[in-house]
Formats: structure tokens, C-alpha cells, sequence
């Protein structure tokens, strides 16, 4: 497939990081306005920097947008022209809907929009996505896509602003979640470097054994709690503090906010 990231910031920088380990693209194009930022990126085969965004689009099949919302409406508008019904569009703005995309370039092109997160650009990014009316005939075309830099579904639209929440802004949460786990081990006497490992590989292998048994976590909570043992006593405090309450709190803070800014 011949792919364009329109935006290569921090999320279009991760997506073309994505595409270009997994070799998913038969060419690639990546821009933005500077291309200076791009230089590790320069000398790869098939890969093209440019601020040309017209170019781009011509030489492309699947165009991705990665720019900000700000921005988003005004680059449609420029190119509207040179979009036709061979391209696929995926769009990864946030609180950007396919009917707002639609009003500007017309319901007769494939639209998809997705919300991946930046893991991205190691394949293992979460991706929730949905599609307009047309799009939908290309929608497993897009979660093949997806499901080569990481893991992807198709959802209602009207959940994309909670998706966004779980998934996108589930990189920071999972962050502080880790980075806690790593301040107690040093308490606990290891070196920083140490609890880090420590941290990641028990967060890896407890995301796993639920991937790979239909599992709910209670049950493998319950394998490892002996009754009167120090794992029930460490899990009933963290909930006496609030572990949970907090962190669902937290997310729908987070729903709130996007929702209120959407409507802005
Ligand atoms: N970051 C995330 O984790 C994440 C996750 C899911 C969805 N999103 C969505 O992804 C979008 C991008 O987010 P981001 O965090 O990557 O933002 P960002 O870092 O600000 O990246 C946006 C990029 O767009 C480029 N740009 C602006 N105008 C352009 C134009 N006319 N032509 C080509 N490139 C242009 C900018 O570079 P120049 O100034 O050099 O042009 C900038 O690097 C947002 O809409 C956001 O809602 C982000």
C-alpha cells in the first residue's frame, strides 16, 4: 500500500515508526510543515519527507492524518480537490467526527477514523476505530491496518471519545501506574534500574496471562492471594486508599474534559 502521514508530530511520527518496522507500505510519505525534525527518517528506502502535502496525497492510496484539530478542518478544505474515491482516509483527530469530515470533502469518500495511542511505534498500539457510511466497505481494510501496528476494533462512533480516554490517554495512566510500582521497590530496597525492570515484566506478564486465557483478572488475582498472606493485605490497603475508585474516578474526569471540549 502506498500510505501518507499528514503530520508527523509526536503521534505521526510514531505511526511512520510503526509502518516502517512492520514494512506495511510499499512507499511511504510523511510531512509537515518542517521537516527538519525528521532527519533520523532521511535515508530509509521508500520513505519520503516533504512539506508538500499536495504531492503526498497524489502519490498515495491511504492518507493518515495526524494533525491537530486546529488544523484539521483547513487542510481538508486546501486539498478537498485532490482527495478522490481511490483514496482511504484515516483520520486520528481527536473529537474530529466522520460527519464533520464528511461537510468538507464530501460523504462519497472513504472515511475512517481511528484512535490509536503511541505505542504505536513499537506495533503494539490499541487502536479503536469506526468509519462513515462508505468507509464502512473498507473498514477491514483499515484494521488490517491497524492490527499490523498492534491490536485493533471496530466501535460505535459515538464511544470514540471514551476510547479515547482508555486508549490514548491509557499511555499516561498505565505510566504513573508503573512509575508508582517502581517508587515503592526502591523503598523497598532495589535500585531504580532494578524496580523498573521488576515493574515492567510483572505488568507484562499479568497483561499476558489474561490475553491468553479468557480470564477475568479476579480469578488470577485469586491464585496468587493466599487467605492471611501479605498479597490480600497489600491489595485490600491500596483499596482502603482507593486504588479503584480513583482510578475510575480519574478516567471519567478525563471523559468529561474531552467531552466538554469537544463541544467547544
Ligand atoms: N499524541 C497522542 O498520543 C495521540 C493519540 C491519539 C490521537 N491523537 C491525535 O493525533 C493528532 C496529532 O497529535 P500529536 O500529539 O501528534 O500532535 P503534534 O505533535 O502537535 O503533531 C501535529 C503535527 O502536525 C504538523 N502539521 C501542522 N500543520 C500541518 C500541515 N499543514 N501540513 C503537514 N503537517 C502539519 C505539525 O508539524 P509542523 O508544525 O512542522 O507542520 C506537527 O508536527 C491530534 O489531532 C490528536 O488529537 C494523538
Amino acid at each position: 500500500m502506498k500510505t501518507a502521514i499528514i503530520g508527523a508530530g509526536n503521534l505521526g511520527l510514531a505511526i511512520a515508526k510503526g509502518i516502517i518496522n512492520s514494512k506495511s507500505a510499499q512507499s511511504l510519505y510523511i510531512t509537515k510543515r518542517n521537516i527538519s525534525s525528521l532527519k533520523e527518517l532521511e535515508t530509509l528506502e521508500n520513505v519520503f519527507l516533504t512539506s508538500d502535502n499536495e504531492k503526498a496525497i497524489k502519490n498515495s492510496d491511504i492518507i493518515i492524518f495526524a494533525v491537530q484539530p486546529r488544523d484539521f478542518e483547513e487542510i481538508l478544505s486546501q486539498y478537498k480537490e485532490i482527495i478522490t474515491q481511490d483514496h482511504t482516509l484515516i483520520s486520528t483527530v481527536a473529537g474530529f467526527s466522520t460527519d464533520k469530515i464528511e461537510k468538507i470533502i464530501g460523504e462519497s469518500r472513504y472515511i475512517i477514523r481511528s484512535m490509536p495511542n503511541t505505542a504505536i511505534s513499537i506495533n503494539q498500539s490499541m487502536t479503536c476505530i469506526c468509519a462513515n457510511k462508505k468507509g464502512k466497505e473498507r473498514i477491514n481494510l483499515a484494521l488490517d491496518i491497524f492490527n499490523r501496528l498492534g491490536h485493533s476494533i471496530e466501535i460505535p462512533e459515538e464511544q470514540m471519545q471514551a476510547a479515547t480516554v482508555i486508549c490514548a490517554s491509557g499511555i499516561a495512566f498505565w505510566m504513573r501506574l508503573i512509575r508508582a510500582t517502581t517508587q515503592g521497590a526502591v523503598e523497598l530496597g532495589f535500585e531504580s534500574k532494578e524496580a523498573l525492570e521488576m515493574a515492567l515484566h510483572t505488568c507484562l506478564g499479568a497483561a499476558g496471562l489474561l490475553l491468553s486465557s479468557p480470564n477475568h483478572p479476579e480469578q488470577e488475582i485469586d491464585k496468587v492471594t493466599t487467605p492471611g498472606g501479605c498479597t490480600i493485605a497489600g491489595l485490600n490497603e491500596m483499596e482502603h486508599q482507593g486504588l479503584s475508585s480513583s482510578i475510575i474516578k480519574g478516567l471519567l474526569a478525563s471523559y468529561n474534559k474531552i467531552s466538554q471540549l469537544a463541544k467547544k
